[in-house]
């Protein structure tokens, strides 16, 4: 079998890391390697030489990887700023694209990438790797059968402390820092959202209609340059757009609801408060729990947590059957082993010529709420409409 030659675009830390994981996989070649610093671009082609025994091409500027025809697929892994125009640019030279998580920066720039789609017919997935988290695939195999009732909550959030890495964005070279000084949005919604909207079947018969954003003020960066003196001084007065905690609500056409929260700059432990919520049961990623009314009662309410992580027992029962063969052959790739999942589902649908698993029309959507969130927290919280951006699905492949 032909191996798929893949370019990655964008060397920072996930890019850096991304090329280890591309080299361990059998089905591709790693044929290009791409950013505009020189010095991320040697250590990059120098590790795939090593592994592969042939030099990659070594660009700083993508578009020298489109002209040398040097990749059948490519992975935008830039800053935010720069993935709408790579990927539309690859599309445009029929190089098959998946791009990593991020939001987008207008309405315009989701509808362009849809456009771009439609007109060349080049294959588009987004690389949503919480998508194939193991909790998330159990608890979407459980909604499928009917184990949680009809869902009529999800709620979720990125609840990540990622000061240092915005605070010391100019040290690393990182796109972060200027987008938390400019923007005030939901900047990263696809982790949430993503898994969200597929127990929710977003785009496959159902919808958000529309949406309203709150921003609190911006106060833990600021506090955190103070306390720590060798983040740049300036910054312990710098204006900060981004508010610290944005919560964001939504309305789908079914009458179910959804809750995010982006929350970033305050001192908090790692979650993605995963919880979605039935008529006959729930699961909440926050203490690992399944709720089902076959399985509890009222007696059980209170004294709750002796239960946490009981989610692990239902896994013996409903493990979702991606996750079984993964198990059997062998759990691989950082992210508890989601980032290879989607990766090579990625590559796998692109090999047997099907339907990309999470294609454009899933990644306006997802993508969209960052510019959504921006416009409702302008206008004090305004309601705004959530464009369907799924009326042409499928028109072309
Ligand atoms: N799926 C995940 O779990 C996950 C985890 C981390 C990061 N990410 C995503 O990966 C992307 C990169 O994040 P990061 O933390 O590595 O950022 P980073 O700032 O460390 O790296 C981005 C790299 O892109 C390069 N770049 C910028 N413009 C470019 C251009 N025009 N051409 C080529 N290269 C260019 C930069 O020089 C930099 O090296 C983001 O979209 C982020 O959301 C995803």
């Amino acid at each position: 079998m032909e191996k798929i030659r893949v370019g990655v675009i964008g060397l920072g830390a996930r890019g850096d890391y991304l090329v280890d994981l591309l080299l361990t996989m059998d089905d591709i070649l790693v044929t290009a390697v791409c950013d505009v610093y020189q010095d991320r671009v040697d250590r990059n082609a120098e590790k795939v030489e090593k592994a592969q025994g042939q030099k990659p091409l070594g660009a700083t500027d993508y578009r020298e990887l489109i002209a040398a025809k040097a990749c059948d697929a490519a992975v935008v892994v830039t800053g935010w700023e720069k993935h709408v125009e790579i990927g539309i640019a690859l599309m445009e030279a029929g190089i098959a694209v998946g791009m990593e998580v991020g939001g987008a920066y207008s309405v315009a720039d989701c509808w362009s990438l849809i456009e771009a789609y439609e007109r060349t017919g080049t294959p588009f997935m987004f690389l949503e790797n919480c998508n194939y988290g193991r909790y998330e695939l159990l608890v979407l195999n459980m909604v499928e059968m009917g184990l949680f009732g009809d869902v009529v909550h999800c709620s979720g959030g990125y609840m990540h402390d990622l000061r240092t890495e915005v605070l010391y964005g100019r040290e690393n070279r990182h796109y972060r820092l200027k987008n938390y000084l400019e923007r005030n949005c939901h900047n990263y919604p696809t982790h949430d959202l993503g898994p969200i909207a597929q127990v929710m079947k977003l785009g496959r018969g159902n919808r958000i209609l529309y949406l309203t954003s709150m921003a609190s003020s911006a106060k833990g960066l600021n506090d955190f340059a103070v306390l720590h003196e060798n983040v740049d001084p300036a910054l312990r007065t710098a204006h900060f757009a981004q508010g610290d905690v944005v919560v964001t609500s939504m309305m789908c056409e079914n009458g179910s609801t959804i809750t995010l929260k982006l929350d970033t700059t305050l001192p908090r432990p790692y979650s993605r408060g995963f919880t979605v919520e039935g008529t006959r049961g729930m699961y909440q990623e926050d203490g690992n729990f399944v709720y089902l009314d076959t399985d509890f009662t009222e007696a059980d309410h209170f004294d709750w947590k002796k239960n946490w992580d009981n989610a692990d027992k239902y896994l013996e029962k409903y493990e979702h059957p991606v996750w079984k063969k993964f198990l059997n052959d062998g759990v691989r790739g950082g992210h508890g082993g989601m980032d290879y999942l989607v990766y090579d589902d990625f590559f796998m649908a692109l090999r047997e010529g099907r339907p990309m698993p999470i294609d454009v029309y899933d990644a306006a959507l997802l993508m969209s709420i960052t510019p959504l969130s921006a416009e409702s927290i302008k206008g004090n919280s305004r309601t705004v409409e959530v464009p369907d951006f799924f009326a042409g699905r499928n028109q072309k492949k």
